[in-house]
């Protein structure tokens, strides 16, 4: 691990090192053959999009196709969502309504959310999809460890190549501020033609209008489209895609909670374009 490259150096590593065991953490990240772990997720026919594999997510050199990111996210996360991740992660469970059956956790990285949902939708069949294969192995290092039967899935979560109209509900934590607003505007369309009609969507993420108002504490995460995400609103981009009810809630004046639903009465989705994008129009 580079520890001198990572967010957690530059920035957090003075604040909260004393708080981490950094040897352990080595120790894990030495213990494992991350070729070989990435392998047994890696879709071989994805082509990473080069807002992704071009970028250094907070100051990591490769973003999340560092090993090395997907071992710190944990230690790290758990002291960037104030007041305090459980509640955060909490706030979204207690807002999606009813007994979803076939939960898709979008963009699950190291699994935080998708084993909550796991435990709080205990006969749900879950699935975990992210772009990154090292991010999976930790989640399903996870899983295992809390005894969560998961599926992990190496994908695109604008383009996920699963069935339309097979999902009850769909999740999406942390991942919108990682993506140009386009790509959200695809993602969310891919959620319509997911959902089954009166599926829900439920999304938690920085607050918009919150994130204006501290420029610099975008800069200092070095998030590649935070900015950009900032400057948007989940909730037209919601409308874009056709969902409806759609219920925002401010958690903690830095984090917005948005629920919305796919109509009962939806028409069948559109095809998706040649290149398996939606035709985006943001
Ligand atoms: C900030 S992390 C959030 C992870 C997790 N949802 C959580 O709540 O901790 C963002 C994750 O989104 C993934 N990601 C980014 N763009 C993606 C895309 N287009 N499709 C699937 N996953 C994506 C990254 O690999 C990363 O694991």
């Amino acid at each position: 691990m580079a520890a001198q490259q990572t967010l957690w150096a530059q920035f957090l590593q003075p604040l909260i090192r004393s708080l981490l065991d950094e040897q352990a953490l080595q120790a894990f990240y030495e213990s494992k053959d991350w070729q070989t772990e990435g392998d047994r997720f890696r879709n071989p026919d994805l082509t990473y999009p080069d807002y992704y594999a071009g970028q250094n997510f907070h100051g990591i050199t490769d973003g999340y196709l560092n090993p090395g990111a997907a071992v710190s996210y944990d230690p790290i996360t758990q002291y960037v969502l104030p007041p305090n991740e459980d509640w955060v992660r909490q706030a979204l469970i207690d807002a999606i309504g009813g007994q979803p059956r076939r939960i898709l956790d979008l963009g699950c990285g190291t699994g935080s959310q998708t084993l909550r949902l796991k435990q709080a939708f205990p006969s749900a069949a879950v699935t975990g999809l992210d772009l990154s294969p090292y991010m999976l192995v930790m989640a399903d290092d996870k899983a295992a460890t809390a005894g969560c039967n998961i599926t992990w899935r190496h994908g695109l979560a604008e383009a996920t190549g699963l069935a339309a109209n097979s999902v009850d509900l769909i999740t999406i934590a942390l991942l919108f501020h990682e993506t140009p607003p386009a790509i959200a505007q695809a993602i969310l369309h891919e959620c319509f033609r997911l959902l089954v009609p009166g599926g829900q969507v439920a999304i938690v993420d920085g607050r918009q209008a919150a994130l204006r108002s501290v420029e610099w504490l975008n800069r200092v995460f070095e998030e590649p489209h935070i900015q950009a995400y900032a400057a948007g609103d989940l909730d037209t981009w919601l409308r874009n895609a056709n969902f409806q009810a759609i219920r925002a809630q401010e958690f903690w004046w830095l984090h917005q909670i948005t629920v919305a639903q796919k109509p009962l009465l939806a028409a069948s989705p559109a095809p998706a374009t040649a290149s398996g994008h939606w035709a985006a129009a943001v």
